[in-house]
């Protein structure tokens, strides 16, 4: 009888749908990123990003308990800087906001995934992720202080170093500097397609750190696909353990082409604006929350993601997926 293939005969009960899912996400696969302000008493919610907050510093401890309490395995730290200057230099100093909360996630919670996002926006005056030369962003002389600020993060105790300034050469310069200060075992995860996206929106004045300008100097250009592809492959060349596609949602296409070129594990970053328009679209009605952060997960999920970073990782070890 007609139809032969009749797709709804498995679709016809909640426990068949739910045997013949293709993806799974579970706490293993997830990344939350948070932010940390040194010298204030009090949590500071973050308007453009509801549901987010700046972590002070000297309650991070306690926040790093509940967060592995809640069943999340790996952070991402983002610091909220007093103490700017025009290279960053912060970032690479012992007693630094960035060694300092490193160190202060890994001594409240041991096992915890300390992953260092490194590099200098959060932390310059100007804004830029790197050292500003007549206007334009030096690519060597950012790359020399790349690798001192991986190794400040190693020796603080992370456990992953994470480059995402999109300086030329970033990740072989940060694995030479790593091997030659003893740590050859730690990681690198490189933010390598990483787009110059109106999506990092939130996350500018979440950390503080806007800038004057943009960064298509830089980032690659949101319209081309085999330059990231290109970008992802020479970071692998450049000795990368994990390639990271950002952002992910209106990256798909990227992140399906990473994992067929490399047999790297791939990373998808949830950006701020992704988190955003969820929030701000299910808070006026107009979408129901958990079945977008279900949906949009997914997808990136099943497109190729091995990894996702997303602020949505504490809401789901609250409710599930
Ligand atoms: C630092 C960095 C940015 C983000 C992560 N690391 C900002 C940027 O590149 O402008 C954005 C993350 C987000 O929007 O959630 N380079
Ligand atoms: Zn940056």
């Amino acid at each position: 009888m007609f139809p032969i293939a009749r797709l709804r005969r498995l679709r016809g009960t909640l426990a068949l749908r739910s045997m013949l899912e293709e993806t799974h996400i579970t706490l293993n696969n997830l990344i939350y990123p948070i932010f940390v302000e040194e010298d204030i008493e009090d949590y500071i919610p973050i308007e453009s990003m509801p549901g987010m907050r700046r972590i002070p510093e000297k309650k991070l401890p306690a926040e790093i308990e509940r967060i592995a309490a809640a069943g999340i395995r790996a952070i991402m730290l983002f610091g909220v800087s007093h103490h700017k200057d025009a290279t960053g230099s912060d970032t690479w100093n012992p007693r630094g906001l960035l060694a300092r909360m490193i160190r202060a996630a890994k001594g409240a919670v041991p096992e915890m995934i300390v992953i260092a996002d490194t590099c200098f926006c959060e932390y310059t005056n100007h804004g830029h992720c790197g050292v500003v030369v007549k206007g334009f962003v030096d690519n060597n002389r950012t790359l020399k202080n790349l690798g001192k600020q991986a190794v400040n993060a190693a020796e603080a105790g992370a456990d992953v170093i994470a480059p995402s300034a999109m300086m030329d050469g970033q990740v072989l310069a940060v694995r030479q500097a790593l091997d030659r200060s003893g740590f050859m075992d730690v990681p690198i995860m490189a933010y390598s397609s990483k787009f110059a996206s109106c999506m990092y929106g939130p996350f500018r004045s979440a950390a503080g750190c806007e800038l004057k300008g943009n960064r298509a100097t830089y980032q690659i250009n949101p319209l081309n696909a085999r330059e990231a592809i290109r970008e992802s492959l020479s970071d692998e060349t450049e000795g990368a353990d994990i390639l990271m596609v950002k952002p992910a949602l209106p990256y798909l296409d990227i992140i399906t082409k990473v994992r067929a070129a490399s047999l790297l594990p791939v990373a998808a970053y949830q950006v701020s604006g992704e988190y955003a328009m969820i929030k701000f679209a299910a808070q006026a009605g107009a979408i129901d929350e958990k079945r977008a952060v279900r949906e949009t997960l997914g997808a990136i999920k099943r497109a190729g993601a091995d990894l996702i970073l997303t602020y949505f990782a504490m809401d789901i070890a609250k409710d599930g997926f």
